[in-house]
């Protein structure tokens, strides 16, 4: 259907261009219009339009589309999700999938890895990609990535987020939206904001201080549209303080729109929005998803009984709106398209080529992490007599089907069975499953129809055979588990792992673990593996980015994006109760402030089993002459931190220099520390290199709330460096005047 209509807006386009010459004007040379002749364009269309055309541009026509204006040549706008490839295509009026058979993509990693690679590059490679399988696949907006802070561990959609850091997620994500958006397509950063859980994510009213709004939770859209200049943005499910967040005055009104100067558009999260009065008055520029199927049970069309259709087209016609409100909306909508399907000098796209498929894999590779290697288990070489077995359902399961609107229909997924037997071509390749859940299907548990006692005794059995155990286990897509719509239920491994994990042992002295999930979980077997790596979902390359790590043709180099704590106790947003996580079902108030994630383990002196920014290598590193270029500064400054980093082991490798910077007596709460810098570096075997970060003394700031302001605290400062949050070789003092 849409190929059809989008023919028939080509060829009004075409002929607009001779009737509406102001509008295709532009200069053929250059790739996109200036942000001037945009709205020289705008200001030339807006009076053209009738009101009943502006109306139905500010709300969907179907589930993934909205309405253009066939008179005028303006084209519909097609969306898709999400962060980690263009989904596959959804029918017009429901969720049901159309069946297509030409809409198969290349599944990237889970956004976490990204963010485990600490490689801003690779991200810029990675929205480029998706971007270009997007404009392949005729849409023009994506609908990700998404930036909501890592709270808590039991977060459904955490894999889907860069991480508990507000600047390790700004700077992975400035690159991915600008690679996205070179395509011609508009990024669509999500979910503004303070969506960071899932249980009852349509009800909860987030009641937080000022100073972690602005300080944890802001930051990564801030930087989305102040740096990366992104074109759109959704609106969370959540409310906060009191006003649902699609049509929230303080978050769009006033701080997206007047302070940061966003100029694209709002789109609603779907049936994200509640009220007519609201979404007009309060930001809201785009209006999807309202109702459950796109039809009701009327016989007049359900989008036209959007909040944003009939309801405010009356309010504007009989006066109690005034029509520079549907204006205001228009203008950011046609901006968009001016800069998507409006600019006739892009290109046409590319899907499932080498080119992405080697991206996959190298953010795969570099994003995961080695948490543990007793003994050396890691890697495991290649030789003739060697039988490993491969136990475990995420060997084999799929991670791109479930999750929930992040769900990928690639053209192939390698599991990571799969990739180790193609990579081991000498040691011989044994496989159990040892457990079995039902297929991942959203909001619903469907329960395996195999025998779990059977499988446990074959999985047994099979480890027996076998000189090396390599347990593939984690959690998966399913509902409860790393899933939209709901959290994990407990912090533990599911499935009765942590038994599996110990009858393994029992039978083999040498086991490793592969972990797949997009969230920390409790690791009381941590004792039974001599290795783990944290392996994230990986996308279609999966397997053999994991072979590349467990092989050794890859020294792994991912850091923790997020901490570990050993008990959900230990975790700021769970140490103060329900009230604070998930809330009473109606409220909820994030009573650890400030202090998420390491900043919590940090502040509180409660070690967590595994750190923010830890990972280790195959090689070694050591960091010297670690030192700042001055020891005094003033507010304008940038403090030059300095170091070299030394290959001390055997191999090439890669190592992440964090910086961290905490202030020494402020008069106001603070954590620690908290991550300002990092470098990633990659060293020969025996190689040192010298490398810098700068800092703006600025960057030192905290929201001062009683100003509404930022204010730089005068005094001294520690500035930490190391390798890890909690692996820090030198803290030095400098004072700020
Ligand atoms: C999700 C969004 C997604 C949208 C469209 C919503 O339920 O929260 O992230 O983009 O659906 O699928």
């Amino acid at each position: 259907m849409k190929n059809t209509i989008k023919h028939k807006y080509v060829v009004a386009l075409l002929l607009s261009v001779i009737t509406c010459s102001t509008m295709f004007s532009q200069n053929k040379s250059s790739k996109n219009f200036s942000i001037d002749e945009i709205n020289t364009k705008v200001d030339s269309i807006l009076p053209l339009l009738t009101l009943e055309e502006k109306v139905a541009m500010c709300h969907a026509q179907s589930k993934f589309s909205t309405p253009g204006v066939d008179r005028l040549g303006i084209p519909e706008i097609w969306m898709s999700d999400g962060p980690h490839g263009v989904r596959a295509e959804i029918s017009w009026d429901s969720w049901d999938y159309a069946g297509w058979t030409n809409d198969s993509i290349t599944a990237f990693p889970a956004l976490t890895c990204l963010a485990a690679t600490f490689r801003p590059e690779l991200s810029a490679q990675y929205g480029m990609s998706v971007g270009e399988e997007a404009l392949y696949r005729e849409k023009d907006v994506l609908l990700g990535p998404g930036v909501n802070i890592y709270r808590t561990p039991l977060n459904g959609r955490n894999f889907e987020y860069l991480g508990e850091d507000p600047y390790l997620a700004s700077k992975m994500v400035v690159p991915y939206i600008k690679g996205v958006q070179k395509n011609g397509v508009a990024a669509c950063v999500k979910h503004y904001a303070l969506n960071n859980q899932e249980h009852w994510r349509n009800i909860i009213n987030v009641e937080v201080s000022d100073r972690a709004l602005h300080e944890i939770y802001l930051p990564a859209f801030k930087a989305s549209v102040q740096e990366a200049g992104v074109w759109s943005i959704m609106g969370a499910y959540n409310k906060v303080r009191g006003q649902f967040a699609c049509h929230n005055e303080l978050l769009l009104n006033d701080i997206l729109k007047k302070d940061w100067g966003f100029d694209g558009v709002v789109i609603s999260d779907w049936s994200g929005a509640h009220s007519t009065e609201e979404s007009a008055l309060y930001g809201l520029d785009m209006e999807m998803g309202t109702g459950t199927d796109g039809l009701g049970t009327s016989t007049a069309n359900h989008y036209d009984h959007y909040y944003l259709a009939s309801p405010f087209l009356k309010a504007i016609k009989n006066g109690d709106m005034d029509e520079a409100l549907v204006n205001d909306k228009v203008r950011r909508i046609l901006r968009l398209m001016y800069r998507t399907n409006m600019n006739p000098n892009k290109a046409l796209g590319k899907i499932n080529n080498k080119e992405h498929h080697d991206v996959a894999r190298k953010i795969a590779t570099e994003g995961i992490v080695l948490l543990k290697n007793e003994n050396n288990f890691f890697p495991i070489e290649d030789k003739e007599g060697l039988t490993i077995a491969v136990i475990g359902e995420n060997a084999t399961r799929s991670m791109t089907a479930g999750g929930g609107s992040s769900e990928l229909k690639p053209k192939f997924e390698i599991s990571p069975l799969e990739g180790l037997k193609q990579r081991y071509k000498k040691a011989k390749i044994i496989h159990a499953m040892g457990y079995h859940t039902g297929s991942s299907v959203y909001d619903n548990i469907i329960p395996s129809n195999l025998n779990q006692d059977s499988l446990r005794i074959e999985a047994i059995a099979t480890a027996k055979k076998a000189d090396i155990v390599l347990y593939v286990g984690g959690l998966n897509k399913s509902h409860l588990q790393d899933c939209e719509g709901d959290d994990r239920q407990s912090y533990e491994l599911p499935y009765n792992q942590e038994e599996l994990i110990n009858q393994l042992k029992a039978v083999s002295p040498k086991l490793g673990m592969l972990l797949v999930t997009g969230n920390a979980v409790e690791t009381p077997w941590l004792s039974k593996v001599d290795g783990l790596l944290q392996t994230w979902y990986l996308g279609s390359m999966a397997g053999h980015a994991i072979a590349d790590v467990v092989s050794g043709d890859v020294n792994p180099s991912g850091k923790l994006p997020f901490s570990f704590p050993k008990k959900l106790k230990d975790n700021g947003a769970h140490f103060y109760g329900e009230i604070s996580y998930p809330g009473d079902g109606t409220n909820q108030y994030y009573k650890e402030d400030i202090l998420v994630g390491y900043r919590w383990h940090d502040t509180k002196k409660i070690a967590s089993q595994y750190a923010f920014g830890y990972g280790l290598s195959y090689t070694k590193f050591s960091l010297s002459n670690i030192k700042a270029d001055q020891n005094k500064y003033n507010t304008k400054d940038n403090i030059t931190v300095s170091c070299s980093i030394n290959n001390t082991g055997n191999l090439e490798g890669d190592e992440v220099v964090q910086v961290y910077i905490g202030k020494k007596n402020s008069k106001v709460k603070r954590a620690l520390k908290e991550l300002k810098g990092f470098n990633k570096a990659s060293l020969t075997k025996g190689e040192s290199k010298n490398v810098s970060i700068s800092i703006p003394v600025s960057s030192l700031a905290y929201y001062n709330e009683s100003i509404s302001d930022w204010s730089i605290e005068k005094g001294d400062y520690l500035i930490y460096v190391g390798n890890a949050s909690n692996n820090i070789s030198k803290t030095i003092k400098i004072s700020v005047q």
